[in-house]
């Protein structure tokens, strides 16, 4: 038996194969830092397709002169049962900022103590912060629920760290992973601007987001539309997933033990369209006493979907009733647009607006010349799978 873990792995060198060529590309827009020029990157890409564990790797291979905090938007939201604020992702950001500057700037030892008391009262929501009134002369939040000091702080905080260091440190990357959940915050507009206008002042901070979502999602618009806060400035690019050549050497270098006839092997990449995340977890449940033809790949790849399939399950069975529907209805229509939605499902405009937003910026759905339609292509394959053998879409 194979194994190969799922989630982003602890040994991150053991398993990352690849991509050498983005983080070739990261890194030289990194590497500006050092000259004290700071590039804003967008990085998109579906779900599974390896973002946060290039990003991760990046982080890794980073060296010691340049301070990182990575963030998952989509996991502040999930604790807090959905409701997202700006307040819980500025804590979050100043944690892992300081987590970063705890473990790699001895010489910030008084300040990260300073900061990491402040953190705790913060979670407490207490803002009567008694120590000399400002940590490296940013002001300190002091006022009882003050988003706009704590906000102020938290976005200085990284820029200050670099300009205190002696030259010691020349930069800070701040990784914002599944932005397009920022989408749930009463104003993301604001938000976004935020950092925009901090950014615009720093030099040695860069700023990565990225989320499971197309290249041209509301979201993206948002962030780096022409109307949106960076306007076009930021570095974008999507993350493809692995091609059919990249496949079979990543199969014959990393998993040898699985074999394959040619045809197999085409059949294999058919079957996951390149996402790693699909490989890996098919090559999970793959045997390494049999050579795979392409009807052994096919039979083996459905008999055994629900498994190979288990990050979406999980994904499905973190939404409403209602995101459900929406999701099963364009699947049935291939896509649809607004009208269709309102005729075709049981919701009045107000549910479905708010419904269609959430799966918007999940990164489940998209709006194309006003058609939408689900964008995860595993999300459908499992469901339209399902229901081929239950004959109904599962609950
Ligand atoms: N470069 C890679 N080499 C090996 N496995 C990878 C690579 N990139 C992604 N994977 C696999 O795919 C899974 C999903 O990757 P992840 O980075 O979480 O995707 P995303 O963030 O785009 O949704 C990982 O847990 C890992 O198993
Ligand atoms: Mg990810």
């Amino acid at each position: 038996m194979v194994f190969i873990p799922l989630g982003v792995p602890n040994d991150i060198d053991k398993y990352f194969y690849n991509r050498e060529k983005e983080l070739v590309k990261l890194k030289s827009f990194i590497n500006t830092l050092n000259h004290d020029v700071s590039n804003q990157i967008l990085l998109t890409g579906f779900r599974g397709v390896g973002k946060s564990f290039l990003l991760k790797k990046l982080i890794n291979s980073l060296p010691n002169n340049i301070l990182t905090a990575y963030v998952d938007v989509s996991n502040i939201y999930a604790l807090q049962k959905g409701n997202l604020t700006e307040e819980e992702i500025m804590n979050r950001l100043l944690e892992e900022m300081n987590k970063s500057i705890g473990n790699h700037a001895p010489i910030f030892k008084n300040t990260y103590n300073s900061v990491k008391k402040l953190i705790s009262k913060i979670k407490n929501h207490d803002y009567d912060f008694n120590e000399a009134g400002s940590i490296l002369s940013i002001p300190i939040p002091q006022v009882k629920d003050n988003y706009q000091k704590l906000s102020q702080f938290v976005m200085e905080y990284p820029q200050k760290i670099v300009d205190s260091s002696n030259g010691k440190i020349k930069g800070f990357v701040i990784v914002l992973d599944e932005f397009q959940f920022i989408g749930e915050l009463k104003s993301p507009e604001s938000f976004l601007w935020l950092f925009r206008s901090y950014s615009q002042k720093q030099d040695n901070v860069t700023y990565i987001f990225t989320g499971s979502t197309s290249a041209t999602s509301d979201m993206v618009d948002k962030l780096n539309g022409i109307n949106g806060a960076f306007g076009n400035r930021m570095i974008q690019f999507n993350l493809d997933p692995f091609t059919e050549e990249d496949c079979e050497n990543y199969l014959k270098e990393r998993i040898s033990e699985i074999k394959f006839n040619k045809t197999g092997l085409k059949r294999f990449y058919k079957c996951t369209h390149g996402y790693p995340a699909y490989i890996n977890s098919f090559c999970n449940i793959m045997s390494d006493n049999v050579i795979y033809g392409e009807n052994k790949v096919v039979e083996e790849f459905y008999n055994k979907l629900d498994q190979i399939a288990v990050k979406w399950i999980t994904l499905w069975s973190s939404l409403s009733k209602q995101e459900k529907e929406i999701i099963t209805t364009l699947i049935d229509n291939d896509q649809l647009k607004w009208k269709g939605l309102i005729e075709k499902t049981s919701f009045s405009e107000g549910t479905i607006t708010k419904n269609l937003k959430k799966l918007k910026n999940k990164g489940i759905i998209s709006n194309n010349n006003s058609f939408y339609k689900v964008d995860d292509y595993m999300l459908s394959a499992w469901l339209k799978h399902r229901k081929n053998e239950d004959l109904f879409y599962p609950p």
